[in-house]
């Protein structure tokens, strides 16, 4: 069983009745947003990358938790050096935890935080828990190599990138969802800033067209997979 929570944004929450995961835990600040951080009491916070909609109360969180933050090295010693608990993972290794298996992928991006302290690579995340398997892509251009990621591993669940500017937009996320062939796409990274505005029911359609499924989620809405 996974239980699906979309916050907004790129932030989702994830629990198999045991553990609960947030990745890229953006709720104080986050304009779209219907839950706060206090509503969550994560046991592991994954980040895709340090920008401040991805590391959002990732710090505060698992200080106020406990929870152990699972990011590239650079990030995971930051969290580390303030005083949070840490497991360093870098892009193409993989690790089992209680909860599941989580790999990090490539994502064309940047990393830092907001005063410019250099963060590592940004990655994409594949987790499998509670019998399903995820691929965050987390903030990315399309690349080629997704059709790699999509040959190595049976996606049930894709969460990608709509919104443009910053990473791909509409036309790009379809193509990326051919490259990857998920049971389901899901529309992430839209309508959270002026700059990320679309629609993600253009998405849907077009994902329609090319005869694959996506969901568009609501901020707050859960999805349980049995
Ligand atoms: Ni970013
Ligand atoms: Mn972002």
């Amino acid at each position: 069983m996974l239980k699906l929570t979309y916050v907004s944004h790129s932030a989702f929450i994830l629990n198999d009745g045991e553990n609960t995961l947030v990745i890229d835990p953006f709720f104080t600040g986050n304009p779209t947003a219907t839950m706060s951080a206090d509503e969550v009491k994560p046991d592991w916070i994954i980040l895709t990358h340090a920008h401040g909609d991805h590391l959002g109360d990732g710090l505060s969180l698992a200080k106020q938790h406990g929870s152990t933050v699972i990011a590239v090295n650079e990030l995971a010693n930051y969290v580390a050096s303030n005083g949070c608990s840490a497991h360093n993972m870098h892009i193409g290794g993989a690790y089992n935890f209680p909860f599941g298996r989580v790999k990090f992928t490539i994502a064309h991006h940047g990393s830092s935080t907001h005063d410019g302290q250099y963060m590592g690579e940004p990655a994409g995340v594949i987790i499998t828990m509670g019998g399903r398997t995820i691929y965050h892509t987390g903030d990315t251009g399309l690349f080629l190599d997704m059709k790699l990621i999509g040959e190595l591993n049976r996606i049930d669940v894709m969460l990608a990138p709509i919104g443009g500017n910053f990473t791909m937009d509409i036309d790009d996320a379809v193509q990326a969802t051919k490259f990857v062939n998920p049971d389901i796409v899901m529309p992430i990274h839209y309508n959270t800033f002026p700059v990320i505005q679309a629609d993600p029911n253009e998405f849907k359609a077009k994902i329609e067209c090319i005869g694959k499924k996506c969901k568009v989620m609501n901020y707050g809405e859960t999805i349980v997979f049995d």
